[in-house]
């Protein structure tokens, strides 16, 4: 069924004689979030200037509803190769398949997120708009298409829809322009300061040690951080937002590549606030990633050939090639950009984009506290050593004492089951196990008594085996009943956690059965596609379902919010 939008105080509104709220209808589909956290917000607006709301996540939506609405808002992300997130999934495909009703009567305006860095850049919010419109929909506001830094377009996109509803509004209510706009006073606030993704908060970092032993693979840092003072609030399955600063070295390269002065002064925001340029592309900009919008303003400040005939039409695999793994620094040596003005390139590139850690702590356990784990990323590529930005940054760059920059990503979409009795099946390999150090941590200290079943890998045993004092303490005093692991690189053959699942099939189906909640945390393309594949292997197996069963098995407990992901 609806889910009417909560937490919303109602808002007296002026009395007045045959005013009917005109309604509107709110969808999103999220994946962190992002749409969730927007769609909220505008239903919250619309509710104050007299609209009838109903707000609900595209999996908690009856498509056939569809035909009954007048208004209609979607707000939506897209992920991976286009994607639309998990819980936007089967309604994507029903309004897509021979099913989907016409819809004539339907006004509908679409918030499209996204990052311009991937070939399908918004694509899911792309395809609702013109399917719709397919469909017999009008479109009331023209679609906007955001990139990381959404806050303003999307500020943007609201105001034209409530310009267009308020036209609505007033012509089914047949009052005079302008009358039905309620101009909402709150009430004057106690001057607190909220932290946010937009304002975060300088935290102290307590702890920065690295979780692997002499002679692994790997490094990956665990992170305690202060938030004392911050009013800043998580639940275990909350994210940690983290501003890097990008690698030094790189931006001293890129400064003396292009001829500047590192202490040009130039601006750094749409608010006009200025910074010294090497400061800047420290800490302001986004240097390690390029896009094609990125590519198609620098070919307009610097008219270089190459540039343009790699933008050209007919060269979209070339550019798609080019674009993957590189960054500034290439962009500015392969098509010689020396003698842009600092100031003029700047202004193309991105906002420096925060970071997203799964929380590893629980606030009860650790009042004023956060813990993160971060896998530090080094690899080589198109000649020279890359670096994960943040996670280099942590790794190198940031000790104790110092403070960082962070807010919390609230995360609706991956939470403990409320009732504590309800079984937990735990997958997270790497850095994945991450919230689930942070849900173990939780039901000890409330003391939830369900069954609970962690699957774990990573390479190698003995150096790789994160927070292993942890889980163990957690299996002696019962908050974790059952642990698997998979160390890959210990064995001839390799395992993974989804080995593991299908070696204990019987068991894993029969606490299905029971009504456990799956969650699965770390990498998207491999390992949280195969441990799917795994998922319904066993149903088939041990079900006896069919392979569409199976999917609509794992569909039900997607939408019941028993299998949910966070995954990266
Ligand atoms: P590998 O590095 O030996 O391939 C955490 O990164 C663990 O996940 C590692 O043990 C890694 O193994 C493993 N891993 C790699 N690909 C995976 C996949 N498709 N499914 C599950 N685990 C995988």
């Amino acid at each position: 069924g609806q889910v009417l939008s909560q937490g919303v105080a109602a808002v007296p509104r002026p009395a007045r004689n045959n005013v009917v709220s005109e309604e509107v209808t709110v969808l999103f589909g999220s994946q962190s979030g992002n749409s969730q956290g927007l769609a909220k917000g505008f239903s919250r607006k619309l509710e104050e200037r007299g609209f009838k709301v109903t707000l609900t996540s595209m999996s908690d939506f009856k498509p056939s509803n569809l035909k009954n609405i007048r208004n209609l808002l979607i707000v939506v992300s897209t992920h991976g190769e286009g994607d639309p997130p998990d819980n936007a999934q089967l309604f994507y495909e029903f309004l897509h398949g021979k099913r989907a009703p016409r819809l004539e009567s339907l006004r509908y305006s679409v918030l499209a997120l996204g990052d311009s860095s991937y070939e399908f850049f918004c694509k899911t919010g792309k395809d609702f708009d013109k399917r719709l419109e397919e469909l017999g929909g009008v479109r009331q506001s023209p679609r906007v298409d955001c990139d990381l830094d959404f806050d303003e377009p999307a500020a943007a996109w609201f105001e034209s829809v409530l310009t267009s509803l308020n036209g609505i509004q007033e012509v089914s209510a047949g009052v005079a322009e302008g009358s039905t706009a309620t101009v909402v006073r709150n009430a004057p606030e106690a001057e607190t300061v909220t932290y946010s993704r937009t304002n975060p908060f300088h935290a102290e970092v307590l702890e920065n040690i690295n979780l692997n032993g002499g002679g692994s693979n790997r490094e990956t840092r665990h992170l305690e951080i202060s938030l004392e003072g911050s009013g800043l609030q998580y639940e275990p399955g909350d994210c940690l937002g983290i501003y890097p600063q990008n690698h030094p070295e790189l931006v001293d390269s890129l400064i003396n590549a292009m001829g500047w002065d590192p202490d040009e002064i130039v601006v750094v925001n749409k608010k006009g606030d200025e910074r010294k340029l090497r400061e800047a592309l420290r800490s302001d900009f986004e240097i390690t990633v390029l896009t094609k919008p990125m590519l198609e303003q620098a070919a307009q400040l610097s008219s270089n050939d190459g540039l343009r005939e790699l933008l050209a039409s007919g060269h979209e695999q070339e550019l798609k090639n080019y674009l993957k793994g590189r960054d500034l620094m290439d962009l500015v040596q392969d098509f010689s950009l020396r003698g842009v003005p600092a100031g003029e390139f700047v202004s193309i590139l991105r906002k420096m984009p925060a970071r997203l850690y799964s929380i590893a702590s629980s606030s009860k356990a650790h009042p004023d506290e956060v813990h993160v784990t971060i896998r530090t990323v080094r690899y080589q590529a198109n000649g020279r050593e890359r670096y994960g930005v943040c996670s280099v940054f942590c790794a190198e760059r940031l000790q104790p004492g110092d403070t960082l920059p962070v807010y919390i990503h609230h995360n609706p979409n991956f939470k403990l089951p409320a009732d504590l009795d309800t079984p937990v099946i735990m997958i997270g390999p790497g850095t994945g196990v991450a919230p689930f150090r942070s849900f173990l941590a939780e039901r000890e200290e409330i003391g939830a008594k369900g069954k609970t079943w962690l699957l774990y890998g990573d390479q190698h045993f003995r150096t790789d085996f994160l927070y292993q004092l942890d889980w163990q303490n957690w299996l002696k005093n019962g908050v974790l009943t059952k642990m698997d692991v998979a160390f890959s690189r210990d064995t001839a053959e390799k395992v993974y956690v989804q080995h593991r699942m299908l070696e204990k099939s019987k068991e894993f189906y029969r606490w299905l059965q029971e009504g456990a909640h799956v969650y699965v945390c770390g990498d998207e393309k491999n390992m949280a596609h195969d441990v799917h594949a795994a998922l319904i292997a066993i149903l088939e197996q041990e079900g006896g379902m069919s392979q569409e069963a199976a999917q609509a098995y794992l569909a039900e407990m997607q939408q019941q919010k028993r299998y949910q992901r966070d995954v990266y």
